[in-house]
């Protein structure tokens, strides 16, 4: 399945050096022992799955996740590269630190690892960090992800300051002045009594992040979409020619802020679970074309660190192992092509790395899936150090099976 290549057929994908080398609409014959076959009946093969959100915790916090614990719950799930995020101890905003994260992921694991740099310096919200040394050192992006960038100021003099570059900005939508809310401001809110966080303050952010980006005509991505006010603010985006792209997690297409009925503090995220109305507009938005990327914001802490009182609880859940089974359990309707090309074509062309496609002469990164092998999501055989996922238990239809990259099989 390669919707690059508009092609939903049975092939044989040839593998040469870590390329794809041909298609074949025919199964060569075993004449040539040098060549090692991998029977893939039964699995749909696609693009390597790219997840352009995760937490990686190194370096700082490699307690919740360290750089190989990370990259083989990526593996696991179903994943041949991912992008890192900045908000490390300390962040990752300078070129040397881009330098060194590739490197030394680059030896922990072999799914390949993209890096974000931060926009501000530590992401203090209103020093810009050297973006274009950054850019030079391979970042593929840009976030202060954790959060938004405080200042409006900063953030637009930083756009403007790489105009001329490819590298995206990658908004975490949510207003500092709200962040003391511990969930969703809604009815499960008011029935807690819980300090709580509305939707606008997100809508608002990313408002003023496509403003940004229709002013500096940078490309820009909305991270996390969770209220539904805000698809109408990518809608307008869109709609004006504002190169704003959005992507959204399997917690916000399949969670509501039930989830936190009891005070359940694992079920802390940012943003916030949030109704079902908003849940089934983030569905609505992907099924329309609005939203065309997935993301998991894999964001490793330990089983300490979600308990109770809320108000203590990490935000975040661990989302690489579950992420392709619950988003293809929340969107059963969404054709394959377009969930394919927002696992994988659609994160390419944001991130402008390779892969993305199985055209021949592109890098052989390769993921394939069972579509109905129901699984049951089991934490304490997670890859991944951090074992607080909402969908603990649950059952999903869609299974990964294979991780190929640039040739080899990693799972
Ligand atoms: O819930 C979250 N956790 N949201 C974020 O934006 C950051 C992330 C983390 O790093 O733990
Ligand atoms: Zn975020
Ligand atoms: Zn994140």
């Amino acid at each position: 399945m390669d919707p690059t290549l508009d092609l939903d057929a049975i092939r044989t994908i040839v593998v040469r050096n870590g390329v794809i080398a041909a298609l074949r609409d025919d199964a060569p014959v075993a004449a040539d022992p040098e060549v090692e076959r991998v029977d893939c009946a039964g699995m749909v093969l696609c693009p390597g799955f790219i997840d352009p959100h995760v937490h990686l915790r190194e370096p700082g916090d490699a307690h919740k996740e360290t750089l190989a614990s990370g990259l083989a719950a990526a593996a696991a799930g179903g994943f041949t590269a991912v992008a890192a995020m900045p908000n490390t101890r300390p962040a990752i905003d300078d070129a040397a630190s881009i330098r060194r994260i590739a490197r030394d992921a680059a030896a922990a694991g072999r799914v390949r690892t993209y890096v974000i740099g931060a926009v501000t310096r530590g992401r203090d919200g209103t020093t810009i960090a050297e973006l274009r040394s950054m850019a030079s050192a391979g970042a593929v992006a840009f976030s202060d992800d954790g959060s938004s960038t405080a200042s409006l100021k900063a953030l637009y003099n930083a756009a403007l300051s790489i105009a001329d570059l490819p590298q995206p900005f990658l908004s975490h939508c949510e207003d500092r002045s709200f962040g003391d809310g511990l969930m969703h401001d809604g009815a499960v809110a008011d029935l807690l009594g819980v300090t709580a966080s509305p939707s606008i303050a997100e809508t608002a952010i990313a408002a003023r992040d496509a403003l940004v980006a229709r002013a500096t005509g940078k490309a820009w991505h909305l991270c996390h979409v969770s209220a539904a006010e805000t698809i109408d603010v990518i809608r307008w985006a869109q709609g004006h020619g504002v190169r704003l792209t959005a992507e959204v997690t399997p917690h916000h297409l399949l969670c509501t802020d039930q989830a936190l009925l009891g005070y359940d503090a694992r079920m802390r995220v940012n943003p916030p679970l949030r109704s079902e109305s908003d849940a089934a507009a983030m569905r609505r938005a992907v099924a329309d074309g609005i939203i065309t990327i997935f993301a998991s914001d894999h964001a490793p802490h330990t089983t300490e660190e979600k308990e109770p009182p809320l108000s203590h609880a990490c935000a975040g859940f661990s989302g690489l192992e579950t992420a392709i089974g619950a988003t293809f359990h929340a969107l059963p309707d969404v054709a394959l092509a377009v969930m394919v090309a927002n696992f994988s074509t659609n994160v390419a062309a944001l991130l402008g790395v390779a892969g993305g496609t199985l055209k021949v002469g592109s890098p052989a990164d390769i993921t394939g899936l069972y579509l109905d092998r129901p699984w049951t999501v089991e934490p304490h055989r997670f890859k991944s150090l951090g074992r607080v996922t909402p969908f603990a238990g649950m059952k999903f239809a869609v299974q990964p099976a294979l991780a190929v990259v640039g040739g080899e099989i990693v799972v």
